[in-house]
């Protein structure tokens, strides 16, 4: 069996490191393909993990559009396929990345494995191009490690065939818990240390963070509204590393700019975003793995979109709903910072243990 994994954007990197490690110590060789849609946010996360490609597509364009990254990956992965024989492929998600490796790979008669697959709002616009990017990837699949009963239920009322489903929990878990075990035995770096000397910790900490393509424009200005709002509020710190889209950076940094207790800082790197979460009180963010790993530190997320394929958080009140009103965000944070630290949840979506599941099904059921 030879084995190919591959993904693009930073997200699938963070996901993915627990499952390249877990093969790796299981002895079971594998290749590494990285699409680099995304470049600068996806190196961090394989150099804190210790990664090294033996592929790497280098694609990424500044603000580059869906269909040219579409038909990059399509080009490049054949070429890759042509080359080397693979049996089966593991993808990760939602992005474009996941959704155009998995086609390639059927292209090219190559079994494909889908992980964090059954994730579903049933909204091709909300998160747009995700959900449809899941839908197809799941189709092309013939392996669903499902994050979540839920996600679990989702593919078997699509029709896909029970023996072909796990569930897992979701492998983000395993990274954050290899990387808090790395802050709590002292791992610091040069960005945590700065952001201990510039922001006064002692104050709430609220932590932003936004990139969906559905928001950009309107939906943006108005979450930048609420954000100024919030700032006016006593003892508050608002600290927002900004994603590198042109189209996040335009806005927010127009809006957002020198005010004394908004901190606009580029994309932390994935131990130092770790470490920050940690100390903060309350995160708004629309993103996906955000959703998923703040449960297990305490923090309560104020997810800023109109829907979510991440309803478990939604449903244990680990996360609140808010879409981009601004006056609904503003409300919310005042609703929540007023309320004194609920008991501790448990985590909806895994326990850190997703990596060995997937890593054991492959070998138990995919080798001969
Ligand atoms: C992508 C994924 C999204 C995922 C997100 C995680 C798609 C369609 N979108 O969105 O599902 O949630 O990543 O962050 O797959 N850029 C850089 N350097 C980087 C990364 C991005 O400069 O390291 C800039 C470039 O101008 C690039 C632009 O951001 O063209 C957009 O990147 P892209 O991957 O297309 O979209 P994201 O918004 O990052
Ligand atoms: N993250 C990071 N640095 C940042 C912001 C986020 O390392 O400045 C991490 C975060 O811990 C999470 C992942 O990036 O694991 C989420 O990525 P993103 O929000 O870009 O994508 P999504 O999860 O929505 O696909």
């Amino acid at each position: 069996m030879k084995l190919l994994i591959c993904f693009g954007t930073r997200p699938e990197a963070i996901k993915m490191a627990p499952v390249c490690l877990e093969l790796a110590k299981q002895n079971i060789p594998f290749k590494l393909c990285v699409t680099a849609q995304h470049r600068e946010m996806l190196d961090q996360v394989l150099h804190f993990f210790s990664l090294t490609p033996d592929f790497d597509l280098n694609i990424m364009q500044p603000n580059q559009s869906l269909n040219v990254l579409s038909s990059k990956i399509l080009l490049e992965m054949d070429a890759i396929f042509k080359k080397e024989s693979f049996d089966m492929v593991l993808v990760h998600g939602d992005t474009t990345t996941s959704a155009l490796v998995a086609l390639a790979a059927f292209h090219c008669h190559i079994k494909v494995a889908h992980i964090e697959a059954g994730l579903r709002t049933y909204n091709k616009q909300s998160p747009f191009p995700e959900e449809l990017n899941r839908q197809l990837t799941g189709r092309i699949s013939d392996y669903h490690f499902a994050p979540t009963q839920q996600a679990k239920n989702n593919l078997l009322n699509e029709g896909v065939n029970e023996n072909k489903v796990v569930v897992t929990g979701n492998s983000v878990i395993d990274a954050l818990k290899i990387t808090l075990e790395k802050i709590k035995h002292g791992y610091t770096n040069t960005f945590i240390e700065n952001l201990k000397s510039n922001i006064n910790f002692k104050n709430n900490i609220i932590l932003v963070t936004g990139h969906r393509r559905e928001s950009f424009g309107v939906g943006f200005e108005n979450v930048c509204e609420a954000i100024l709002e919030i700032s006016k509020q006593k003892g508050v710190e608002i600290v927002y590393p900004v994603h590198l889209n042109p189209n996040v950076q335009g806005v927010v940094y127009e809006k957002l700019s020198n005010v004394e207790n908004i901190h606009l800082i580029p994309p932390l790197n994935y131990p130092s975003f770790v470490w920050l979460m940690s100390q903060s009180n309350l995160i708004i963010s629309d993103s996906g793995g955000i959703q998923e790993e703040a449960p297990s530190l305490n923090i309560p997320v104020l997810v800023t979109r109109n829907t979510t394929e991440r309803e478990e958080g939604i449903k244990a009140q680990c996360s609140f709903l808010v879409g981009t009103d601004t006056k609904k965000i503003i409300d919310t944070v005042k609703q929540i910072m007023g309320k004194s630290k609920t008991k501790k949840l448990s985590n909806p979506y895994g326990s850190g243990d997703a990596a060995i599941k997937i890593v054991n099904y492959i070998k138990n059921n995919l080798f001969d």
